[in-house]
């Protein structure tokens, strides 16, 4: 406890007085002579420093580097690196070391106090350019903060939350298989999966990966206000291919050889095996997931390929803010 006090007091006394008189008092420390190499070296270690932390941060923001993890890794290692290089240079080389040990009185003691001043002021007597390392020294716990509270961008759309419910899917945009070949109407089999994705789109956009399905249109139930001309041309539905429970890849599609004694067709989801009926508008069958895949209206031009009609239903991605926000 004697120390918070004696920190307290210090503070306290530092801030009612100004700075304390350097007249008529003896030193207590030597005088040193000033360090400019270690000024020199203190201010290029921090200048590193924040640059590395700018660096992770652009790093962050750009998010299409190769290598991107290892680089902001090795971004914010240096820079921490550097920062703690900076502070062993700037206690060996610039702050005189001076052990005094008496015994602590029980109370604050003024003149104590005083003295832990001057011995502070005189700390920084080898320093000749206190500002600039003052500002060197804010600049890199600035860079540091930023590169610290860069990845909260991450968690989500603050200034505009509504882009998590919007999709890039547009009417008449063309729907293409992984290597950017045209789908066709006329290559979707029965039985069979095919996975789509929007042409020229980058394929990691949540939004775009679709399966696509021809189903029987005996089967063929869709949630009321979805006109199979649009949402089912010729029996070929299209849902988003992201699972509604936890985001995994709908990468399986359960089509019997004989359907009088096997389970009807359905698209599952590898992870936890909820298991959608494409017939229905991907209405939930079995497992976790809450709600149905979102799905996509189409159109087959006159080149019989196939493309968007719109948007999609309903909310792609996993159900957690919809479920948060009661709309699920
Ligand atoms: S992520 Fe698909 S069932 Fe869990």
């Amino acid at each position: 406890m004697k120390w918070l006090w004696s920190l307290i007091a210090l503070l306290l006394g530092r801030g009612r007085r100004g700075a304390p008189a350097q007249v008529d008092r003896q030193r207590l420390i030597p005088e040193q002579p000033p360090s400019p190499r270690g000024e020199n070296i203190v201010l290029a270690l921090l200048a590193l420093a924040a640059l590395c932390f700018a660096a992770f941060v652009a790093v962050y923001v750009l998010d299409r580097l190769p290598d991107q993890t290892q680089l902001l890794g090795l971004a914010l290692g240096l820079g921490f690196a550097f920062a703690a290089a900076a502070c062993i240079v700037v206690s060996r080389l610039l702050v005189p070391v001076e052990e005094i040990s008496e015994p602590y009185a029980n109370e604050p003691n003024i003149a104590e106090v005083e003295e832990v001043e001057q011995l502070v002021d005189e700390s920084g007597s080898r320093l000749t350019r206190k500002r600039l390392l003052k500002v060197a020294a804010l600049g890199t716990g600035g860079a540091m903060g930023a590169a610290i509270l860069a990845p909260i961008a991450s968690l989500g759309p603050a200034i505009d939350p509504d882009a998590l419910r919007r999709d890039g899917w547009r009417r008449g945009m063309r729907l293409v298989d992984s290597k950017g070949r045209p789908l066709s109407a006329d290559h979707i089999e029965p039985k069979s999966f095919y996975t789509a994705f929007p042409q020229d789109v980058s394929h990691d956009e949540l939004w775009a990966p679709l399966v696509v399905v021809r189903v029987d249109a005996e089967r063929l139930d869709l949630p009321h206000g979805r006109d199979p001309r649009l949402w089912a041309p010729e029996g070929i539905v299209a849902y988003s291919k992201i699972c509604t429970h936890a985001g995994c890849a709908i990468a399986l599609y359960r089509a019997p050889l004989n359907e009088a004694t096997s389970a009807r067709p359905a698209l599952v989801c590898p992870c936890h095996y909820s298991t959608f009926d494409p017939a229905t508008g991907a209405q939930v069958l079995f497992g976790p997931a809450g709600r149905p895949l979102p799905q996509l209206p189409l159109l087959i031009d006159g080149r019989r390929e196939l493309r968007a009609g719109g948007h999609f239903s309903n909310d792609v991605g996993p159900s957690w803010w919809g479920v948060r926000r009661g709309r699920a």
